[in-house]
């Protein structure tokens, strides 16, 4: 969508949202099926996996993995790697 850049060594699978003024930094990995919300940045070799959802304006720090079918809130700060099927909101994940 508008806006969006997507950096070197990127790999997005089919199917994914890329929406507008998200960030892809170099080579990060986006799977099929994805959303990537507005404003949301991916760091250098950021993983996204199967199905997963993130929330407008995160921030996933760099080598970060995002497992399958997960959704990441809006707005928040991913340091850590994410399990299949989470739900972080920055609180706790589950
Ligand atoms: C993660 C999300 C899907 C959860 O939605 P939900 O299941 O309806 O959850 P709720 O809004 O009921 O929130 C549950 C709790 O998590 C907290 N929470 C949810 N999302 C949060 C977020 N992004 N950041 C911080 N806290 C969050 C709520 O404050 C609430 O806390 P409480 O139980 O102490 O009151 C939603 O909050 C979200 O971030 N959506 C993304 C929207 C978006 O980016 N759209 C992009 C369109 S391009």
């Amino acid at each position: 969508m508008h806006g969006a850049v997507v950096n070197a060594g990127v790999r997005v699978g089919e199917n994914s949202i890329i929406n507008n003024r998200s960030l892809f930094e170099h080579d990060s990995t986006v799977e099929d099926h994805c959303h990537i919300s507005t404003g949301a940045i991916l760091n250098g070799g950021v993983t996204i996996g199967e199905g997963s959802f993130v929330g407008s304006g995160t921030v996933i720090k760099e080598g970060v993995k995002i497992g399958q079918d997960c959704v990441i809130g809006m707005g928040l700060s991913v340091r850590s790697n994410q399990a299949d099927y989470s739900r972080y909101t920055g609180k706790s994940s589950s």
